[in-house]
């Protein structure tokens, strides 16, 4: 089988070496990739928003499944773009993207089929959102209804607060058109559990649940990334807790979009907040999350590329989805002054550290290769080192042994990635 995937991070990067670890493929292909990538794929620079230059090349190459791993080109519409020629592909379509393309959508979507969610209003304009929050209590959230790049969500104290952030996103726009709208929700307390999922439009696999730590500092403080480090599986995520979301949250969710003539075929990311009253949904994503990509799939037993051609052909029902009995975690090595500004270029040493491992893997975000051939930083997320252990604290140890193996000038992580376990 040749393979396509579609995408340049940390979490493509884990998407290939569990494709390129399938006995059904003999070749894979990226768009555009990264140097760390490039071991297992050809890279290949075409932009993941090209769709028919994608296609195009998909066709010319004779590839028998793409993978699309980014969120922007599912929410524009690659998958149909990729259908409409006659190519297999796993993700999507568009019209059940936006499930996390429109937060709008996916609140309305989770009312009318009473899935747990906070009490939110969309509103459509500046004033009517000022409207609304006189009567409001706080703190609230307000958020952009399109994609931001995981930033159009904010959490206001105070009316003061609000104000500003009714400012930002719906009137000078900091994140463009997906301001229009906006969904103003209830604010919810307690521990944040992802759990990623493959679907096949009516039925679910739920894999093992993983924890993000999105803000950029220690202690959870500092600015929101794309996310600083992950572990898997989260102890929060009893049993109870997934018999309660097996039951009110995953397959209603799957159900309704196809009630709704959206079937889901691809992954849905439940982004879970285990409140006081139980658990509720704080948003969909659909795609695999970037870093819980990295410690959810080396977790995984099951040849990846068989559980995506199941879902694809309408049979996951066929399909039981396993992971190992141990333990992952996922410390990112980012660029000094990321998410704001920071330098690139710099030369990264020490991967071939990782070279044969199966007990550690360094998963590159944003590296590229310069003029002399060298492995060079390319981004504010460099590498996800991420570990395994029989149980977390020891997942956790080794993950920060392994963070000493590679080294690049202007290095910087959390040192308190999985300091949630010892709470647990
Ligand atoms: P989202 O992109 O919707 O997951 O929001 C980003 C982050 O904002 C979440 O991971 C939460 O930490 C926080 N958040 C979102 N919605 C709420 C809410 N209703 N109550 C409290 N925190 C929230
Ligand atoms: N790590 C959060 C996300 O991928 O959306």
């Amino acid at each position: 089988m040749k393979v396509l995937i579609v995408g340049s991070g940390g979490r493509e990067h884990a998407i290939a070496w569990a494709v390129a670890r399938s006995p059904k493929v003999e070749k894979i292909y990226c768009a555009p990739g990264n140097a760390g990538i490039s071991e297992f794929a050809e890279c290949v620079p075409i932009g993941a928003m090209e769709f028919d230059r994608l296609a195009a090349f998909a066709a010319e190459k004779g590839i028998d499944l793409t993978i699309i791993g980014m969120d922007d080109p599912l929410v524009g519409g690659i998958v149909d773009v990729f259908e409409a020629k006659g190519l297999k592909v796993f993700g999507p379509r568009k019209n059940a993207a936006i499930l996390e393309g429109s937060k709008a959508f996916s609140k309305d979507l989770m009312l009318k089929y009473n899935i747990p969610t906070a009490g939110y209003r969309t509103v459509y304009s500046a004033e009517e959102a000022r409207e609304y929050l006189k009567t409001a209590s706080f703190p609230i959230v307000l958020k952009a209804d399109g994609l931001a790049l995981g930033k159009g969500v904010l959490i206001c104290n105070t009316p003061e607060e609000a104000d500003a952030g009714v400012a930002e996103i719906m009137e000078t726009k900091k994140f463009g058109s997906a301001g229009d709208k906006m969904v103003i929700e209830e604010f919810m307390t307690g521990r944040e559990v992802s759990v990623l999922s493959f679907c096949d439009g009516r039925t679910i696999r739920p894999m093992t649940s993983a924890q993000d730590h999105k803000r950029a500092g220690d202690g959870d403080t500092g600015l929101n990334t794309g996310g600083m480090g992950t572990f898997s599986p989260s102890p929060f995520y009893t049993e109870e807790v997934d018999k309660f979301c097996r039951e009110h949250i995953y397959q209603r969710t799957v159900d309704a979009m196809a009630a709704e003539g959206r079937p889901f075929v691809g992954i849905i990311f439940f982004g879970l907040m285990l409140t006081p009253n139980g658990p509720r949904v704080l948003e969909y994503n659909c795609r695999f999350g970037d870093p819980e990509a990295q410690v959810v799939i080396p977790r995984m037993k099951n040849d990846m590329i068989e559980v995506m051609e199941a879902c694809v052909e309408g049979r996951l029902d066929e399909v039981d989805l396993r992971f190992e009995d141990n333990a992952a975690v996922c410390v990112v090595l980012a660029s000094d002054g990321y998410p704001v500004s920071y330098k690139k270029g710099f030369e990264i040493t020490g991967l071939e550290n990782f070279k044969g491992r199966d007990d550690a893997f360094v998963f590159h975000a944003g590296s590229k290769f310069d003029e002399q051939g060298r492995i060079v930083t390319n981004g504010g997320r460099v590498l996800g080192v991420t570990a395994l252990g029989k149980t977390l604290v020891e997942a956790r140890a080794n993950a920060y042994k392994a963070t000493e193996l590679v080294n690049f000038e202007n290095k910087y992580m959390r040192h308190d990635i999985g300091k949630a376990i010892d709470e647990a």
